[in-house]
């Protein structure tokens, strides 16, 4: 009796407890190390961990409270620690705080990012998608956990491998490390859907944007692109982030 009391106690708590918050499990599939690194939405407070190491093959989980609605994770790569002055800092994905915690800064492009609205923020739906709107760094996707009506998305082509001289970010070693976006590289209007392309039907795909888009036909290949692009899932769902699935 006093077991059943307290299993029913217990769950009814992990019930409650669980009704809204989320957890997000990262996964590592690249041959290399990625530093995951997180930022909050809309000026609130930052999750407990805004920047981690995930070497090649481990997981990790991250707790994300109920009361947080939105924000980006991205992973970075490249990242290294300068023996000379100590400062933590990646080759693509930076955040410039000289450390592996972000606290609060957001990624240099280009990055891919993973873009979030969770817990009720939008009537119990949680929005989720895959962004090269700035540029791309490595193959990304994310899978929601639980309910098997939610599509997962992610952009999972190798971008750098197709990437525009124009586009490019190179290496030390010369290697495609990324890949901008036409906006990020030309800022020209059409590619930004800025000034009189700033509307879904004033601002078309482009040539660039378009081979973005074959690459990764679930991501955001441009500011407009959301038809193929924004996934939903009810609230309560948590989320599986893999890096080169
Ligand atoms: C969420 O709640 C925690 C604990 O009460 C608090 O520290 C944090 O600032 C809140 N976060 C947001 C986004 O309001
Ligand atoms: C699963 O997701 C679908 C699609 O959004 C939704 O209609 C359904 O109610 C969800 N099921 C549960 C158990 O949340
Ligand atoms: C998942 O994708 C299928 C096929 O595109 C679609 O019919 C379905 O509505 C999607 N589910 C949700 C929850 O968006």
């Amino acid at each position: 009796m006093v077991f059943r009391t307290s299993l029913f106690l217990s769950l009814a708590a992990l019930f409650i407890a669980g009704a809204q918050s989320t957890t997000v499990f990262f996964t590592n599939k690249c041959s290399y190390t990625v530093w995951p690194a997180t930022l909050t939405g809309g000026g609130a407070p930052q999750l407990p961990t805004t920047g981690f190491e995930l070497p090649s093959g481990e997981s990790s989980t991250l707790e994300v409270p109920p009361n947080w609605t939105s924000g980006r994770i991205w992973g970075r790569t490249g990242c290294t620690t300068d023996s000379t002055t100590g400062k933590f800092s990646c080759l693509t994905g930076d955040c410039a705080s000289g450390q592996i915690e972000c606290n609060g800064a957001g990624g240099i492009p280009p990055a891919t990012l993973l873009e979030f609205t969770l817990n009720g923020n939008s009537n119990g739906i949680d929005f989720y998608d895959v962004s090269l709107v700035d540029g791309f760094n490595l193959p990304v996707s994310v899978q929601p956990l639980g309910n098997y009506s939610c599509n997962a998305t992610s952009c999972a082509g190798d971008v750098n491998g197709v990437c525009l001289p124009e586009l490019s970010v190179t290496g030390p070693d010369g290697s495609v490390v990324a890949c901008k976006s036409a906006c990020l590289a030309l800022n020209q209007p059409q590619y930004c859907c800025s000034g009189e392309y700033n509307a879904p039907e004033k601002c078309p795909p482009t040539g660039y944007s378009k081979l973005f888009k074959a690459q990764c036909p679930q991501a955001y290949s441009y500011a407009y692109d959301d038809g193929s692009s924004t996934f939903t899932c009810p609230t309560g769902d948590n989320y599986l982030v893999m890096f080169c699935p």
